[in-house]
């Protein structure tokens, strides 16, 4: 296993200049079709140490695919096959939505970062639900959106919840993309604790767990306040973080496209977010992490930080799905010099 993994790095490596020689969102669209074409490979046997309970759900391999990448759920199966320890399909929106005009989606390869404005292209929640139906081999999360034109955007989450949660092993709140204006003001106080009250009603008992995925542009006194709301609204997790808006030092010519960065420059951001959230909720709220996870050092120091699960999308973008597997591996290479038995045990140890 582990040979055809550097395999398929090195493949990966051999197709990037040809990979990048097309606009980024072509890239993505073909890299569609082509795991679509191929059969999907049963997903790799993980070490039993590397195992993580989340909100009742077990996850093989703390390393997830974040969402975005596979938005109609549509490769979910091949991305497990790949070994993402689980898959995050989404956003998906009630209605389907064309998502802003072209060219939406930017490589920043000097910066190793990618900037977007897709503004939740997808095909819809009805089309997808069908490739969500059936057996699959892992763990598939389902991230839900607000339509851009809707008069009534609680309403399409607690909608999205109520359709979505029957094929979903749980389900992500996406009120954090920059590409959908106004829709973070859903992170503000009493607008918050409406939706959250809505997501609730619409899971009902007995539905799959839920969780908040928020951005990394926060003020200090916001994650006090959206830990409350979680905490009162029976919210299982909490992802930390979308994309950001704000610009740190880039060297790449895309570097003023307007959009949410992600990458390796939105690693000290989303580790400063993942700590703040630690210190709040003691551990009591399981944590996600996302922004600039590159290798098995990153995700290694966010699970120490508080993270019981991490997820990454802008690094397969430069080192391809095998990347997935590589850093699986380096946690537990990384676990084995510690007193711990467990990746579990790891879990804001250094917080
Ligand atoms: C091209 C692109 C599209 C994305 N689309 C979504 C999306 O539809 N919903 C969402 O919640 N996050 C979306 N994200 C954000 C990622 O899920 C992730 O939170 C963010 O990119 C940080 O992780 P990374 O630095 O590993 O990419 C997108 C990111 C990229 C790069």
């Amino acid at each position: 296993m582990f040979d055809q993994q550097r395999m398929r790095m090195a493949l990966y490596s051999l197709l990037r200049p040809l990979v990048f020689t097309l606009d980024a969102e072509r890239a993505h669209k073909l890299s569609i079709a082509g795991l679509k074409a191929l059969p999907a490979g049963a997903p790799p046997v993980f070490d039993p140490a590397l195992a993580m309970e989340v909100a009742g759900l077990r996850f093989h391999s703390p390393v997830g695919l974040a969402a975005g990448y596979d938005k109609d759920a549509e490769v979910f199966g091949p991305m497990l096959g790949m070994g993402f320890g689980f898959v995050e399909v989404g956003t998906l929106t009630p209605r389907p939505q064309a998502g802003n005009p072209k060219p939406r989606m930017f490589r920043l390869v000097e910066d190793a970062a990618v900037i977007n404005r897709l503004g939740f292209n997808n095909r819809g929640q009805e089309a997808a639900l069908a490739r969500l139906k059936g057996p699959r081999r892992g763990i598939v999360g389902v991230n839900i959106g607000a339509n851009k034109d809707s008069a009534d955007r609680i309403r399409d989450y607690a909608e999205g919840v109520r359709r979505m949660a029957p094929v979903a092993d749980y389900l992500t709140v996406n009120i954090s993309s920059p590409n959908t204006p106004g829709l973070r003001n859903l992170q503000a106080g009493g607008e918050l604790a409406e939706l959250l009250a809505a997501v609730r009603e619409a899971r009902g008992a007995g539905g799959p767990p839920v969780f908040l995925k928020v951005a990394p542009d926060l003020d200090e006194g916001d994650p006090i306040r959206i830990v409350r709301a979680v905490s009162d609204h029976g919210i299982d997790g909490i992802i930390v973080s979308n994309t950001t808006i704000t610009r740190p030092p880039l060297g790449s010519r895309h570097r003023d496209e307007t959009g949410g960065l992600s990458g390796k420059p939105l690693a000290s951001l989303a580790m400063h977010q993942l700590q703040a959230f630690h210190a709040v909720t003691g551990g009591e709220v399981p944590l996600i992490s996302a922004g600039g996870i590159t290798d098995g050092g990153d995700a290694w120091r966010r699970i120490c930080a508080g993270a019981s699960l991490v997820q990454l999308y802008s690094a397969m973008v430069y080192r391809g799905p095998g990347i997935a597997r590589a850093i699986a591996d380096d946690l537990l290479r990384r676990l084995r010099q510690t007193r711990f038995a467990t990746l579990a045990e790891a879990v804001g140890s250094s917080a």
